[in-house]
């Protein structure tokens, strides 16, 4: 007889495109940092449903806010005003860098992207983007044609033929190839696909000044680092840098899907009706959804907590053999393993812990909900050793 995974695979097999390589488990609820899969085995979430679990599975505080929402209202437009749009608008601009003073809601990192990408070429006149070498920021034409990583780009070229991709890390890269024609800067802060990136601050700085004297549109793809990943709203608040403009995607919706572009105001006093949309960007569950998710964030002292979890997994991985390195900020890190990443991911799974491969062989990432406790961690640190042995 087959067991409820087998079903659910042939069924899922058949019918859905053939895009995504699946682990070998399929999972019927979550709790905190908790999933369980149809066999009822538990298991510890360090890939946060790729980053997107930030403030863990159904938080009963998200569960309470969208069900009372689903109840009212599920869905009206940008055409007319809602309430629980104008609190999540506003909340989210008062977690936001000062200089940024509007919010455009979308549905997907990709969609963020996009649109930073029209905003920056809008405001500008100019069409030339300097992006990273590595770099991943969507799938969609726009956002592809500024991804560097592996073949997703090559494969469906000629894309958009406006990109300049630079080393990442390397403020000389820049100024080689800056012209009278660069609309925009466009990177990760930390660059995640790649196997977790960071420059020093100093680039970051040094960016953010050659953008402000040559009127360059700064964009930094959070799409992985917003709402507390990295211990801070946003990656540029702890150093002091603040992009023209920030996308979002993955967290801030506590699971619901959610994209937002945040503007400066030089910028969005400049944006005109019509010349930007989306249909369900800033819907009625989506708004309720990003607003518990930022009260849970305030109310729980998670941005303090990603980044003792993130050091405290740091100092206990440290010891163990297999492992060479780690790199990353807060809660997203990528462990530097002598050893190939997919082994031991499947080796962990295993033993009831996901985690997350990266471009990089021997990368294995981890992307947890921001509310990981020390002692969710003691399997994940034991089965490292074992492995080890
Ligand atoms: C940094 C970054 N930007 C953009 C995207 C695209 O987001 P989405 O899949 O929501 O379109 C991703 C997705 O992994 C990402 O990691």
């Amino acid at each position: 007889m087959k067991s409820k995974f087998e079903e659910i695979k042939e069924i899922e097999d058949q019918y859905q495109l053939n895009t995504y390589k699946k682990l070998p488990i399929s999972i019927e609820r979550g709790e905190g940092v908790y999933v369980y899969d149809t066999n009822h085995k538990k298991y510890l979430d360090l890939y946060g449903g790729h980053a997107v679990a930030i403030v863990g599975h159904s938080h009963p505080h998200i569960v309470k806010a969208i069900t009372e929402q689903v109840n009212k209202l599920i869905f009206y437009s940008n055409v007319v005003y809602l309430e629980i749009r104008a609190k999540a608008s506003e909340a989210i601009i008062n977690v936001a860098p000062t200089e940024i003073n509007k919010v455009f809601f979308c549905n997907s990192g990709a969609e963020a992207n996009e649109t930073a990408l029209k905003i920056a070429r809008r405001f500008t006149g100019k069409q030339t983007v300097i992006a990273m070498k590595n770099s991943f920021h969507g799938r969609t034409i726009g956002a592809l044609s500024a991804t560097s990583l592996g073949n997703y780009r090559n494969q469906f070229a000629p894309v958009i033929d406006a990109f300049k991709f630079v080393e990442f890390g390397k403020i000389s890269a820049i100024e080689e190839v800056l012209s009278d024609d660069v609309a925009g800067i466009i990177l990760e802060p930390i660059q995640s696909m790649a196997g977790i990136e960071i420059a020093d601050d100093q680039y970051y700085k040094a960016l953010r000044d050659i953008c402000t004297e040559k009127g360059i549109v700064l964009i930094f793809d959070e799409v992985q680092t917003a709402f507390g990943r990295t211990g801070s709203w946003f990656f540029g608040d702890a150093i002091g840098v603040t992009p023209d403009l920030i996308t979002c995607a993955k967290g801030i919706g506590g699971g619901i899907p959610v994209g937002a572009v945040l503007i400066n105001e030089d910028i969005s006093k400049t944006i005109k009706h019509g010349e930007h949309g989306s249909t369900f960007g800033g819907g009625p569950i989506a708004s309720a959804a990003i607003l518990a998710n930022i009260e849970i964030i305030k109310n729980e002292n998670l941005l303090s907590n990603a980044l003792e979890i993130g050091s405290y997994i740091t100092e206990n991985l440290m010891g163990i053999p297999i492992v060479k390195n780690v790199k990353g900020k807060g809660l997203l890190l990528g462990i530097e393993l002598n050893e190939e990443a997919a082994k031991v991911r499947d080796y962990l799974l295993e033993r009831g812990i996901i985690t997350g491969t990266s471009a990089k062989k021997n990368v294995l990432r981890l992307l947890p909900p921001i509310i990981l406790k020390k002692e969710d961690l003691g399997i994940f640190f034991e089965a490292l050793k074992e492995y080890s042995k």
